[in-house]
């Protein structure tokens, strides 16, 4: 189970820009102990966090992220779009964001997002990456709307901890975690209910909730059995909730 109640959305989304490693530092600087990141493939199968399926909205670049190679990246800007005060902040590799987190004492949830390129592709791509780069699995959550995906993932890691990520919880949502050997599930907390948040709990599955940006639907979400939250501003989520601090001195690392 995560150690903490309150996951950095994006890294920390309302305070730096989303995905980068501003972001990963922002959320550590927060004293939060888990971030959550995306990452998805360039057109050369370079695994890069990023939420999107094109680069318009969070880089000074457009078009599809298919339309660009590794060697794209030190000219992109993925921080200006946010602030001013970000200018030039790149587009991460994974392998540095994953050891910017590790760097940091952070876990996290990796959310997977397969776009124009097939699943088993990503599946592979971010599986070699974190097979090289990462040292702590009770660490690290892999998790995805796209089961299919996740199918492929634990085709090639036997014990990864996977989550399923879900909109609605639908009707067979424990079948879909049993055949994944799924950990945990993710879902909007604005379309889940008491009964739902009980029976996930009862069949002993830990429960993450995307993205609360509101301190009183947090302690309720909390009060009713969530097990954590991911939020785009974690001192907001904070301040009104019991959370295990984890501060870091970054003027240190
Ligand atoms: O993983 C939780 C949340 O990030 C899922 O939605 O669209 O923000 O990636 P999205
Ligand atoms: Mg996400």
């Amino acid at each position: 189970m995560i150690a903490s109640s309150i996951i950095g959305h994006r890294g920390a989304a309302d305070l730096a820009p989303e995905n980068t490693l501003a972001g990963i530092r922002k959320a550590a600087k927060c004293g939060i102990r888990w971030v959550e990141l995306d990452v998805t493939l360039l057109g050369d199968g370079t695994p890069v966090l990023c939420h999107d399926d094109r680069l318009d909205r969070c880089t000074n670049a457009t078009g599809p992220l298919t339309n660009f190679t590794a060697s794209d990246l030190p000219l992109l800007d993925a921080g200006s779009w946010f602030n001013p005060d970000w200018i030039d902040e790149p587009m991460p590799h994974l392998s540095d964001a994953l050891l910017l987190c590790q760097q940091l004492g952070l876990g996290l949830n990796l959310e997977l997002k397969p776009y124009a390129l097939p699943g088993d592709l990503v599946a592979r791509k971010v599986f070699e990456e974190i097979s090289v780069y990462w040292q702590s699995p009770e660490k690290l959550i892999i998790s995805s709307f796209d089961h299919e995906l996740l199918g492929f993932y634990r085709y090639y890691d036997l014990f990864a901890q996977i989550g399923l990520l879900f909109e609605h919880l639908p009707e067979f949502w424990q079948l879909k975690a049993e055949a994944l050997q799924a950990i945990s599930i993710h879902c909007d907390w604005r379309l889940i209910n008491a009964a739902e948040i009980a029976l996930i709990k009862a069949a002993g599955y830990d429960l993450y909730c995307y993205t609360c940006n509101e301190p009183e639907e947090a302690a309720r979400l909390f009060q009713q059995g969530v097990d954590a939250l991911f939020t785009d501003n974690p001192p907001l989520i904070s301040s009104s909730v019991e959370t295990d601090k984890h501060a870091i001195v970054l003027d240190e690392l």
